[in-house]
């Protein structure tokens, strides 16, 4: 068991904010980058930026292989997935546009489309069930003759219930929309195929299940899109330097500016763990621990589990209330007495919270990764008992 502070163990139960640990090979590839490699990208001239362009471009075939994309010159890099959808939405979307959007969105979504909302972009939520799910069917009667795209998430931070974006891919295309997913959570864990999948736009982060770095995102578009869409931020490419503005070609129609290099070295290398273990060993391993972890918590008196409570339907993600009781102050205690990190709140999603009906307070939330070991989950549950046991003798 890994060690937080002297003597105490540490358990890491917050994947799906950041995982942790990276797997082999990450943290020296970034140190690679610094102290080895050091140079910019399309700004130099010497030979060490052609090792640069190979480990960049090696991050992108993979990711593009990862996804079923025929272009790895399509997987364009960002700073994160908040940057990404933030580029789709803004970069495609116009004054007049409605689109379509699940009511698990995080806020990376919804707080650029309120933004747009007041430059004349209208959007609506499909809703979805208590447990968060979402039925395909209920999409056609919301299609407006002014609908331009559908844009969700593949598997929700709130409750870990996964959207069926294959069913969804389908409506979308068959009504002629543009199909835009949030893979944050899903992407490294669950199969994603961008063709039989009809998706336009797949924005992913490295740092979550892609268990690469921070600081790296990124979307990959279907390449008409390329000429259509509008960079967010435009600025130096390193290249074509004497246009006022950016080439049309992607990726550097999007990649203005210096990149997180270092990023892209620790992601390359998280790729090639990723695919040597393989997606299925992966998902089989996060099914073992969900189902670990589900009947473990199915055995605490009082608590509320939200999301499907069915390893076919959820991602490795646990989210419980405790009526009655301050959730926040049971994840203090189980930090500060337990040494667990887990995540209380919203998880910066309000509108999942109200579809699933923990608005206003929220749920606490076990994410295990491929790494936790299921030893740690009993502990976790065990240290979850005590900690909802001495709130519950402060509380009366
Ligand atoms: C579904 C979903 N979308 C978007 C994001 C935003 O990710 P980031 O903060 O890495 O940009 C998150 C982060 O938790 C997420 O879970």
């Amino acid at each position: 068991m890994p060690v937080h502070r002297a003597g105490q163990p540490k358990v890491y139960l917050d994947n799906s904010s950041t995982s942790f640990p990276k797997p082999p090979g990450v943290v020296k590839a970034v140190t690679e980058y610094l102290e080895d490699v050091g140079c910019n990208l399309n700004r130099t001239g010497f030979a060490t930026s052609c090792v640069l362009n190979k480990r960049t471009r090696e991050a992108r075939t993979r990711l593009a292989r990862l996804f079923n994309y025929p272009e790895f010159k399509h997987v364009c890099f960002t700073t994160g997935i908040t940057t990404s959808l933030n580029i789709a939405l803004k970069g495609l979307l116009k004054r007049g546009d409605h689109v379509l959007i699940s009511h698990m969105e995080h806020n990376a979504v919804t707080r650029p489309l309120f933004q747009l909302r007041r430059r004349g972009v209208s959007f609506s939520f499909i809703p979805c069930a208590s447990d968060g799910t979402l039925d395909p069917a209920s999409i056609p009667p919301l299609l407006k003759p002014n609908t331009r795209a559908i844009c969700c998430l593949h598997g929700s931070n709130v409750c870990g219930t996964i959207l069926p974006i294959r069913q969804i891919g389908a409506i979308a295309r068959e009504a002629g929309l543009l199909f835009i997913v949030d893979s944050a959570q899903s992407a490294g864990v669950l199969p994603i195929d961008m063709q039989a999948d009809n998706i336009d736009v797949l924005c992913f982060a490295a740092h979550k299940g892609l268990l690469g770095p921070p600081g790296v995102g990124g979307l990959i578009l279907r390449p008409e899109l390329g000429s259509r869409i509008e960079p967010l931020v435009v600025g130096g490419t390193g290249v074509f330097s004497e246009e006022d503005k950016v080439p049309d070609d992607l990726p550097m129609h999007l990649e203005s500016g210096t990149p997180n290099l270092m990023g892209y070295y620790g992601l390359a290398a998280a790729l090639r763990w990723l695919e040597k273990t393989g997606i299925e060993r992966i998902h089989a391993r996060e099914v073992e621990l969900y189902e670990h972890l589900l009947a473990g918590l199915q055995q605490l008196d009082s608590l509320c589990i939200h999301g499907t409570q069915d390893s076919r339907t959820s991602l490795c993600v646990l989210a419980v209330t405790a009526p009655g009781l301050d959730i926040g102050q049971v994840a203090w205690r189980l930090d500060s007495k337990h040494r667990v990190s887990t995540r209380c709140g919203l998880h910066c999603a309000p509108w999942a919270n109200r579809a699933i009906g923990t608005w206003p307070t929220g749920t606490l939330r076990l994410s295990p990764g491929y790494f936790t070991k299921p030893r740690e989950l009993d502990y976790a549950v065990s240290a979850l008992e005590e900690s909802l046991w001495y709130v519950r003798k402060q509380t009366r």
